[in-house]
C-alpha cells in the first residue's frame, strides 16, 4: 500500500467487524481504527463525552451523531492516520455518513472501499452473548468458537476474561433493533458509491477475510 486509502468495515452489532478489521489493516497497512473502542477508552477515562456517552451505551443506544462525529473527526487528525484508515463501527447513521464524506472531500478524497458483512439475527446473538474480551490487552474470544487456552483466562496477559456489558442478553436485542433503525439505512446511501463490497459474514472468520482481501486486490483502489 503506497498511498493513502481509506476504508469502513459496517454491519450489524457481532458480525464480526472488529475481529476483521484487525486482520485485513495489517494486511493492507492502514491504521485500525475501532469507534467502540474510542468510546469505551472515553468512558473509562471518565472525559466530558464518555459521561455523556456511557448511559447511552450501557442501553445499547448510539451516542448522539454532534458527539460522536467530533470526536472521530478529531481522531482522523491524528498524525498517525497519514496513510490512511479503516474505520470500525463510524459511521452508523446517514448523518454520520454525510460528516465524514465532508471531512474527506475537503481533503480532495473519498472512501476507498465500504465492506459491508451481513449476518443473520440468530449468528448476531449467539456470536455476542458467546463473546470475552480482555479487560487488559484488549484481546477478544469467544467461548464457543474461539475460547482461550485456559477456561476464563487470557492467552496474552493471564488476566480474567469478562463480557462486555452490552453483551448481555437484553442488551444485545436492543442493539440489533437499533441498528436496523439507524445503521441500516446507512447501506442504501453507500451501495452505488463506488468501492462498495457486500460478503457474507456468517461464513468462518478466515473464509471472510479472503474473501475481502481477494475483493479489495481486485478493486486496485489501495495499492
Ligand atoms: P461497538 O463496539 O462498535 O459495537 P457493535 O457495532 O455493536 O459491534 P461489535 O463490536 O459488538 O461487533 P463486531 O461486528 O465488531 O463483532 P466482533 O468482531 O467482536 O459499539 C459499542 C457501542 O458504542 C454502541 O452500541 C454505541 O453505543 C457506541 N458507538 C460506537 N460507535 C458509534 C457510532 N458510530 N455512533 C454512535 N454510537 C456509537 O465479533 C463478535 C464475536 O463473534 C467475537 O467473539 C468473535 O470472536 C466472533 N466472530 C467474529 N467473526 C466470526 C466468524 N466469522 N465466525 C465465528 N465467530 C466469529
Amino acid at each position: 500500500m503506497s498511498r493513502f486509502c481509506s476504508l469502513i468495515i459496517m454491519g450489524p452489532p457481532g458480525a464480526g467487524k472488529g475481529t476483521q478489521a484487525r486482520v485485513i489493516s495489517e494486511r493492507l497497512g492502514v491504521l485500525h481504527i475501532d469507534c467502540g473502542q474510542v468510546v469505551r477508552k472515553e468512558v473509562a477515562s471518565q472525559t466530558e463525552f464518555g459521561l455523556k456517552a456511557k448511559e447511552y451505551m450501557l442501553a445499547g443506544r448510539l451516542v448522539p451523531d454532534e458527539l460522536i462525529i467530533g470526536i472521530m473527526l478529531k481522531r482522523l487528525k491524528v498524525a498517525d492516520c497519514a496513510n490512511g484508515f479503516l474505520l470500525d463501527g463510524f459511521p452508523r447513521t446517514v448523518e454520520q455518513a454525510k460528516g465524514l464524506d465532508n471531512y474527506l472531500s475537503a481533503k480532495d478524497a473519498k472512501l476507498d472501499y465500504i465492506i459491508f458483512l451481513g449476518i443473520t439475527e440468530r449468528t448476531a446473538i449467539q456470536r455476542l452473548t458467546s463473546r470475552r474480551f480482555c479487560p487488559s490487552c484488549g484481546r477478544v474470544f469467544n467461548i464457543l468458537t474461539a475460547p482461550p487456552k485456559v477456561e476464563g483466562v487470557c492467552d496474552n496477559c493471564g488476566r480474567e476474561i469478562e463480557q462486555r456489558p452490552d453483551d448481555k442478553p437484553e442488551t444485545v436485542i436492543a442493539r440489533l433493533k437499533v441498528y436496523e433503525l439507524e445503521t441500516a439505512p446507512l447501506r442504501n446511501y453507500y451501495k452505488d458509491s463506488e468501492g462498495y463490497l457486500e460478503f457474507d459474514g456468517d461464513k468462518p472468520g478466515e473464509a471472510v477475510t479472503e474473501d475481502v482481501i481477494d475483493a479489495i486486490n481486485a478493486g486496485g483502489r489501495c495499492k
